[in-house]
């Protein structure tokens, strides 16, 4: 596990921004790749909502050596496993089972749980994941439940993801308890559909440039 957060803290290092992505087609995944990390946005975080998720995650991996792949929407110990396998270099979910976390805790692979409770981010904490994704961080209560949490789990670092914008992500990230942030804002979907890499490239730098100061920015 120490050394699992260790590369979790590497990881993290790359940030601070998480496009959170959803492959509808299996083709579109490594250019999507490549347009971000020609835009300085290296972690991805590939979700597993389509069927296409997991493929679309092993051909950025195969194609796209400078982005580092994490597989979100991790729900069980099976997505988890998988995950290892096609080399992903971290893992994230939207929650916190406590059979999820078991298998975390044991697995070799950096892994951020989803919280949006203290309770859960004690499940998680009493494993060693002291890095969490708060999700759905706009939708739980925004930044003042972020700053809330901070009080009784000063040493609770947060990635959160839900709601997140353009426009906003700063703010979020400007919190001392804010490692990272992610959202899916960083590739809309008509822009995936449409092919515009360019329009995605640019939006990467733009998102950089406004996270620029912040954790690891
Ligand atoms: C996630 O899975 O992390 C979130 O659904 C991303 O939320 P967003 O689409 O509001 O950015």
């Amino acid at each position: 596990m120490s050394q699992s957060r260790h590369r979790l803290a590497d990881v993290l290092a790359l940030g601070p921004v998480i496009p959170v992505i959803t492959i509808n087609r299996l083709q579109d995944a490594v250019p999507l790749a490549r347009a971000l990390v020609a835009g300085g946005v290296r972690l991805l975080e590939i979700t597993l909502r389509t069927p296409d998720g997991m493929a679309g995650a092993e051909a950025i991996i195969r194609e796209v050596p400078d982005a580092v792949v994490g597989i979100g929407t991790v729900l069980t110990p099976a997505d988890l496993h998988r995950s290892i396998e096609i080399g992903a270099r971290f893992a994230l979910s939207p929650g916190a089972t406590p059979k999820l976390l078991d298998a975390a805790a044991a697995a070799d692979i950096p892994f951020m749980p989803g919280v949006a409770t203290a309770s859960e981010l004690m499940e998680a904490m009493i494993r060693g994941f002291d890095a969490v994704k708060f999700f759905p961080a706009t939708a739980a209560g925004g930044l003042p439940y972020l700053k809330a949490l901070a009080g009784p789990f000063p040493q609770a670092r947060f990635c959160p993801t839900g709601g997140l914008t353009e426009e906003n992500a700063a703010d979020w990230l400007a919190q001392p308890n804010v490692v990272a942030v992610g959202g899916s804002w960083l590739t809309p979907a008509t822009e995936i559909a449409a092919g515009q890499w360019d329009a995605i490239t640019a939006r990467a730098v733009r998102s950089r440039e406004r996270l620029k100061g912040g954790a690891g920015g």
